[in-house]
Parts: C-alpha cells; structure tokens; sequence
C-alpha cells in the first residue's frame, strides 16, 4: 500500500554486524540513517512538531526554527515540507557544508553561525550555545515555533518507542546497549524501554577522549569528530539511572571504524554511528559482558552528510 513521507520515519531494520567484528559476542545495530532525512533525528522532529500541532502551539502555516548540527535540522526540513511550515535552522559554521546543502533543499532557510572555539568538522558546546542563541533571536523577530530539542522531551519518548522496536527484532537475549549523546533523546528512550522490559541490561553512553561529562569527568578537550553529539555538557534531561557506566571513543577509533563499517560492512554511516560500533566491539571484549553477549546500538546518520 502506497505510504506519507512521514510513514518512513521510524520502523528502521535491525542489521547484524558480522564482518566488522568477528567476535566475542555479536552487535546489533539499528538503521536510522535510511530514515527520509538521513538521520536517527527524523523521529525527533516527527514527534516534537506532531506534539506540537496536536497543542495548539504550532498552528497550520506557522514559521518553524531551530538550532541543529545539521540532523535534527534536515529531519525538521523534512518534516515541514510535508506539513506546509516554512522552516529556519541556525547551524554552526563548523558543521559540515553537505547539511547546510541538504537543508536548503529541502526548503529550509539555513543561517550559519560563526564558531566560538571550535574548528571545522569539530562543533564544541559554545559554538553550540552560539548557535540556539540566534535560533532564539530568529525565533522572536519571526513569530515562529521555537523547537528547542534539548529541553522537547517528547524526543525521548519517541525513542521508546524504537527501543520498543529493537525488543520485537531482536532474535535472542540482549545484554547492553550503547549509543553517543547530544541531546540524549535516543540513549534515554531506548535505554528507558530497554530496561523496562530487560532490568538487566546494561547502559552505557559513548563520550569523545576528553569530553566526558557523563562520566563525571572534567572537559579537558572540547574538540573532536563526533559531530551532532558530546558537547562536553549534561543533557537537561538526563537520567543518571539510565547508565551503568561510561564508554570513550577517540578521534583515530572513529576513523577506523567509520573505514571498517564501510568496506567491510558496506555501511557508508557517519562518525557517531562509528563511534557506537567501536564502542560495541570494545565492551564485548572488555570482559565486562558474557563471551556470548549480545550489544545494540545505533547506526545515527549517513556518511554522506559529512
Ligand atoms: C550524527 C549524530 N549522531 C547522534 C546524535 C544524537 O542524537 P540525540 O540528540 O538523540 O542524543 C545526533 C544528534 O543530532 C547526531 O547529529
């Protein structure tokens, strides 16, 4: 039967990864970068602006804006084609050049905000915060519908429901789950669900060599690859219940593994996506999961966006 647009948001395959890592364990990945939008934040932006319209606080026509790495902002742009809002993202001039691109033709205007401390293709929380201060501005002098994904909690509850998802693919027990933070909508949705029918799965956010907040440790690098996530902040919902420990990427594992995913998998996925199944592959190594354990994660966006 002939679907929305909107139906393709959500309802990602489950893939098995077996050639990147042969062993110990196995690790399962959800496809979110063949949502329309190219990202895991599709189901983000579905869910806030459904929210929303639903409220009465975005009414029919009504201007859209947001802050985004790019993601959130193609995923709103999508989002707002089908729905008829004209749609601004501010982005930090230090994300990748192909996002601008993608939003502008999906009928965004995109303003791009100069970096504070960053550099390109490393996007700190300052650039950040530089970034959501022109959104707000834009937000005002347009009459628009502010998103503000890192305070919408409805984010989080649509990634329950691919944690929900993962629980009805998965062919056998599952045993931890991992997955890098930016506004930490999809670790605490999925790891929300995940624990709520397994108590006994384990937790773990990934943080960028230096930028480890969630690990309880002070920011002694801000820069890195990790584009769209690790800002060196606590996310304002965050949900210290829902992690059991905290793991680290470098920069020189992303690139490994973002090569690895691609030629050996087939999988042309972005940086964070890397990151997870570098993450994925050193908890089941690390002893601290069964030899036979089972990890999920998410594969977040496609590398075409970098
Ligand atoms: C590439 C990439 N990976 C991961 C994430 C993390 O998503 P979340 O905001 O749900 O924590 C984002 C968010 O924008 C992203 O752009």
């Amino acid at each position: 039967m002939p679907v929305s647009v909107l139906d393709l948001i959500g309802n990602t395959p489950l893939i098995e990864l077996t050639r990147c890592h042969d062993g110990p364990g196995r690790i399962l990945a959800k496809a979110e970068f063949l949502m329309p939008g190219g990202s895991v934040k599709d189901r983000a932006a579905l869910a806030i602006l459904r929210a929303a319209r639903a409220d009465g606080r975005l009414q029919p026509g009504m201007p859209v804006v947001e802050m985004t790495s790019g993601n959130m902002g193609a995923g709103l742009a999508v989002v707002c084609a089908a729905l008829g809002h004209p749609f601004i993202a501010t982005m930090s001039a230090g994300n990748s050049a192909a996002r601008a691109r993608m939003m502008e033709g999906l009928g965004a205007r995109v303003v791009l905000v100069p970096q504070v401390d960053g550099a390109p293709g490393q996007v700190t929380g300052a650039d950040v915060t530089a970034a959501a201060d022109e959104a707000q501005r834009l937000a005002k002098s347009e009459s628009a519908f502010y998103v503000d994904q890192f305070n919408a909690t409805e984010g989080i509850a649509a990634h329950e429901i691919t944690g929900a998802e993962i629980l009805a693919q998965a062919d056998g027990p599952l045993d931890a789950f991992v997955a890098a933070v930016g506004t930490g909508s999809t670790y605490l949705g999925i790891a929300k669900a995940l624990k709520a029918a397994k108590p006994g799965i384990l937790c773990a956010p990934v943080e960028p060599e230096g930028s480890e907040p969630l690990a309880g440790k002070p920011v002694v690098k801000a820069r890195h690859m990790l584009q769209g996530t690790g800002y060196g902040t606590v996310p304002p919902h965050w949900d210290a219940a829902l992690m059991d420990f905290g793991l680290t990427v470098t920069d020189e594992d992303v690139i490994d593994w973002h090569r690895r995913l691609a030629t050996q998998e087939g999988l042309y996925v972005g940086f964070s996506a890397a990151a997870n199944v570098c993450a994925a592959s050193r908890l089941l190594a690390s002893g601290r999961v069964a030899r036979d354990a089972t990890v999920v994660t998410v594969l977040c966006d496609t590398g075409l966006k970098y």
